[in-house]
């Protein structure tokens, strides 16, 4: 018993990642490129250096585009960022 609670455990905590994955691409494709492409991102001279910096600049631009993010929502695109593009461990698994 307790070996089936740990797999549907995992198995949730998978599915609710890769949610929060797709969350952030249909985020950022919607709100985020209108501006800028990814490139920003992985440039030479990236302002953002370490996660705390990255999601700095995420709270930063969420605000500017008067989305009204909650700090939720800052997380999920800040791990995103950081995972697929920064290459910079998060705080919590990403
Ligand atoms: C109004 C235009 C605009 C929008 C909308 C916008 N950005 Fe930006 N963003 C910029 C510009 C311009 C820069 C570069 C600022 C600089 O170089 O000082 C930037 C920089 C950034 C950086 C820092 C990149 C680095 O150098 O490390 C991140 C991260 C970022 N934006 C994320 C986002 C996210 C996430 C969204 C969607 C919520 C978003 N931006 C929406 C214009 C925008």
């Amino acid at each position: 018993m307790k070996y089936l609670i740990a797999i549907l455990v995992v198995g949730l905590a998978f599915t609710g990642n890769a949610g929060a994955q797709s969350q952030a691409k249909t985020m950022h494709d919607t709100y985020c490129i209108m501006c800028h492409g990814t490139e920003l991102y992985t440039r030479e001279s990236r302002i953002a250096r370490d996660y705390e910096s990255l999601r700095e600049q995420v709270a930063r631009w969420q605000a500017n585009a008067a989305l009204n993010w909650s700090s939720t929502e800052i997380d999920i695109m800040t791990n995103w960022l950081a995972e697929r593009y920064y290459g910079l461990s998060c705080p919590e698994q990403c």
